[in-house]
């Protein structure tokens, strides 16, 4: 059989206000894929329910992800764009990777780890088997590209490993049924059902720290809202949080190396760099010498320039909360014709009666 066909899969948690960093490190550079694949843009929201939401705010919220998405250029046209609760495969096929992952697989995820805290004992079991539904995720489709921010590496790294353990565990029946794919390994070529799927982390703005502390990074549940800009922010917000930014007393630097111990410095030119889409020596080439008094302003009239027609669209979109609803229960539709096909296969591959 041929290889497997390049797909993009990506999602977004619809947990609370999106952020500058899941705009530069995933949504962004989702919508520059577009023109180069297919792709499958997702609301994950049976993720978001490992952690208590309630119940109306997490409707509020998938329409308000759903509209960042498109404000910011995804076309739900040309690619796919749904919730992830109306593709019932998505949990159906964690089920199964829930029997191929291995608990000590879990327990060493770190973001596992960050959520259930010191009371792991009550955190929920779908917190645990979080990364499974990941899988399931991109696996459905097998799709073989991902694009998300540094702090997702680790669970894209537990997907390839249930794609290998299931590859190998199943080797014999994906051969007998001519269900296999070439996949390169070394030198060697193996068949797979599941593609070990690429994580795409690239670019100036993977991981976007907080603007009050450049140890941390850009997060939703981050108590302080000074700590990032989120996409709703109106334009005297965005300039005040940078303006109210931390930062050190020196100048900037012009060469990269000089940002060497300075977090909180490196951050702001990062952010700069990824909305001006520019590599960060350019910036540092620019300005070089000059104290962040002449540097912030500047960074905030290009956040507001990049950012605030982004949240005008985003009000628009949600004037029509029907029209959301009717995009995202289209795009479930041609999900599921993919998803659907992937776990009959996946069936008849364990042995799981199915017809
Ligand atoms: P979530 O909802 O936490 O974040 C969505 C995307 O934003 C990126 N991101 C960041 N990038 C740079 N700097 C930051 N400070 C920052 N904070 C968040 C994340 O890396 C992510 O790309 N588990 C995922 C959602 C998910 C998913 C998937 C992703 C579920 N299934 C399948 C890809 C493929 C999550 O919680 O993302």
């Amino acid at each position: 059989m041929a290889a497997f066909q390049p797909l993009v899969f990506s999602g977004v948690q619809p947990t609370g206000n999106l952020h500058l960093g899941n705009y530069l490190g995933a949504i962004r550079r989702w919508v520059a894929l577009q023109a180069d694949y297919p792709c499958l843009f997702c609301v994950v929201d049976l993720h978001a329910i490992t952690v208590w939401q309630e119940p109306a705010d997490l409707e509020r919220q998938i329409r308000e992800v759903t509209a960042a998405f498109i404000a910011s250029g995804i076309d739900a046209s040309k690619h796919i764009l749904f919730n992830q609760s109306r593709v019932p495969e998505h949990a159906e096929l964690a089920w199964i990777f829930n029997c191929i992952a291995r608990l000590g697989w879990m327990n060493r995820m770190t973001q596992f780890k960050d959520k259930a805290g010191k009371d792991r004992e009550n955190a929920s079991l779908g917190l645990l088997a979080y990364p499974s539904l990941m899988a399931a995720d991109i696996l459905a489709y097998r799709a073989t590209l991902v694009p998300v921010g540094e702090d997702q590496k680790q669970h894209l790294e537990l997907t390839r490993d249930i794609a290998a353990k299931f590859n190998h565990d199943f080797s014999e029946r994906i051969e007998a049924k001519g269900l296999g794919h070439p996949i390169a390994m070394g030198d060697e070529t193996v068949q797979g059902f599941f593609p070990l799927t690429d994580p795409l982390i690239e670019g100036p703005a993977t991981r976007v720290m907080s603007l009050k502390d450049g140890s941390k990074k850009m997060s939703k549940s981050d108590p302080s809202d000074l700590s990032r800009i989120n996409l709703t922010d109106d334009a005297d917000t965005i300039a005040r949080k940078i303006r109210k930014a931390k930062t050190d007393p020196d100048a900037l630097p012009s060469e990269a190396a000089g940002l060497a111990g300075r977090p909180e410095a490196d951050n702001l030119v990062g952010i700069y760099a990824a909305l001006a889409d520019r590599p960060k020596t350019d910036i540092l080439a620019e300005f070089g010498g000059r104290p962040f008094s002449e540097f912030k302003p500047a960074l905030a009239n290009l956040a507001v320039e990049k950012l605030s027609p982004i949240a005008d669209e985003m009000r628009r979109i949600l004037d029509d909360p029907a029209e959301i609803d009717r995009t995202l229960r289209d795009g479930a539709d041609r999900a599921r014709a993919i998803a659907s096909r992937t776990l009959a296969d996946v069936k008849s591959i364990v042995g799981l009666l199915n017809g």
